[in-house]
């Protein structure tokens, strides 16, 4: 008998959210099925995905950001067959590999001059708990500040610095002595750091949650405070790393060295779990110092082949498609397309963002029935207007889109990097009719509006 994916999955072509719901998170398949999203998807390519019905959807979302460079980019898919049908010696463990040091290289040939090393890891989440820990180790110091609304993943370490009730409740007690102030608060910080007692100060340079963009002054003086106080400044750019925002790295719009930078997402292509830490000479020194410490921290799936070689082959990719470029041309039209729409609609408060990390935050309106309707939405779970943009966007446009946070009304758009003009006007003109269509009032898309509620309060009340 012989093994086949394909045979497996012609087999069970209808069957995911039946094996879902019976063996892994059924709430999930709640969720999917009551806003309809549950779909069968067949294929992906690039920026696109398609249904068993071939019907296309412009993706995003992208995985929560690791598809920068598409799906299924070829580029890779034949790095990593190659790498496979190799037959390398992975993982030996007692023993260094040529990969890891090939990708390593690679990295810090795009980050400030003050990094030097990197650690490997398989997610965002690790990367911070590296973090975390040789911030400690290098300042002796305990304590770590992080920002309000910040988000740094979901292990324990990294779960301590994220501010987001929903997220925390019930797994405490989290890590002693992290502390969190307003994102953009430089007085908050240094009142913070003043007590010279903080190992780290980690920011994500644009927040991940609402699209949150600092004044420009906000990192540099970052950088200075940090200096000033003996803090190492952690640039998280797990999400806002590898071009999301235009630049290669977020904290290039500001000129800006951090001690470290955590990446993840993007760097492997979407292929494989990935995750690193750049980091200054001096910090990889003081964790690794000794031979009998030369293990102390690390992973055992961490500089796995098939990672390194993704990661090499998508920094390839980004470089020779220019999809950095792309990001922030692309992005800045679609940012500038979309304000200009803010004149015709109350519901639109504004567009911003960088690159191809884009929000779209909706308000309140003035006028009467708009704002009842509104206001019977927030009442009903804080935030829900959002999902009057995106139901549609899906449905009807085939936009794949998220809501930016919990109890926002912020709808964001973390596409592929590569998207083109034609995705940019489909996009542009897709919101158009999508808001258009909330300042009808009676119509379809508040009948939604009145069964989302109802669902909304239906769940608060444990159904
Ligand atoms: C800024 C930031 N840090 C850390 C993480 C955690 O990464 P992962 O989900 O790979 O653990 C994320 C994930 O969204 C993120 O956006």
């Amino acid at each position: 008998m012989t093994f086949s994916i394909s045979e497996l999955l012609a087999q069970h072509s209808t069957d995911k959210f039946d094996l879902y719901e019976q063996y892994l998170n059924n709430q999930l398949v709640r969720v999917l099925k009551t806003i309809g999203y549950d779909r069968h998807y067949k294929k992906a390519v690039g920026q696109y995905l398609y249904d068993q019905d071939g019907t296309e959807y412009l993706d995003l979302l992208s995985g929560f950001g690791v598809f920068a460079i598409g799906r299924n980019h070829p580029t890779v898919i034949s790095a990593l067959k190659e790498t496979l049908t190799l037959e390398l010696p992975n993982l030996v463990q007692l023993d260094v590999s040529v990969l890891s040091g090939l990708l390593g290289r690679e990295i810090l040939k795009t980050t400030p001059d003050n990094l030097n090393k990197i650690f490997f890891c398989n997610s965002g989440t690790e990367a911070v708990e590296a973090a975390i820990k040789f911030a400690r180790y290098t300042t002796k110091r305990e304590k770590i500040v992080f920002c309000d609304h910040g988000y740094h993943g979901l292990t324990m370490g990294a779960l301590s610095l994220v501010g987001d009730e929903i997220f925390r409740e019930g797994f405490g007690p989290l890590l002693p002595g992290c502390i969190s102030v307003p994102f953009n608060d430089l007085n908050a910080l240094e009142k913070a750091l003043s007590g010279k007692d903080v190992a780290a100060f980690i920011v994500e340079p644009v927040q991940g949650k609402g699209v949150n963009i600092p004044d420009d002054n906000y990192l540099p003086e970052v950088e200075r405070l940090c200096k000033k106080y003996g803090t190492l400044f952690v640039a998280d750019e797990v999400q806002t790393g590898i071009g999301r925002t235009g630049k290669f790295w977020a904290i290039d719009h500001w000129n800006v060295q951090p001690d470290m930078i955590c990446m993840a997402k993007a760097l492997s292509g979407g292929f494989v779990p990935v995750g690193a830490v750049a980091m200054t000479q001096k910090i990889m020194d003081t964790v690794y110092n000794r031979m009998d410490r030369a293990v102390v921290h690390g992973s055992t799936f961490a500089k796995n082949n098939m990672a390194m070689a993704a990661g090499l082959a998508t920094l390839h990719v980004m470089e020779a498609e220019k999809l950095v470029e792309n990001s922030a041309k692309i992005g800045t039209d679609i940012i500038n397309s979309l304000n200009a729409l803010s004149g015709k609609y109350e519901f639109l408060k504004e567009a911003r963002g960088k690159g191809m990390m884009i929000a779209i935050e909706f308000q309140s309106p003035k006028s009467l029935t708009l704002k009842a309707a509104w206001a019977m939405l927030e009442a009903a779970n804080k935030g829900l207007f959002c999902q009057m943009i995106t139901i549609p966007l899906f449905k009807e446009h085939h936009i794949l889109t998220q809501v930016a946070g919990h109890g926002m009304n912020v709808v964001k758009l973390l596409p592929p990097l590569n998207l083109t003009t034609k995705d940019r006007d489909h996009i542009v003109s897709a919101f158009d009719k999508a808001i258009a269509d909330t300042h009808q009032i009676p119509g379809s898309i508040w009948d939604l509006g009145k069964n989302l509620a109802g669902h909304a309060l239906k769940g608060k009340r444990g159904g």
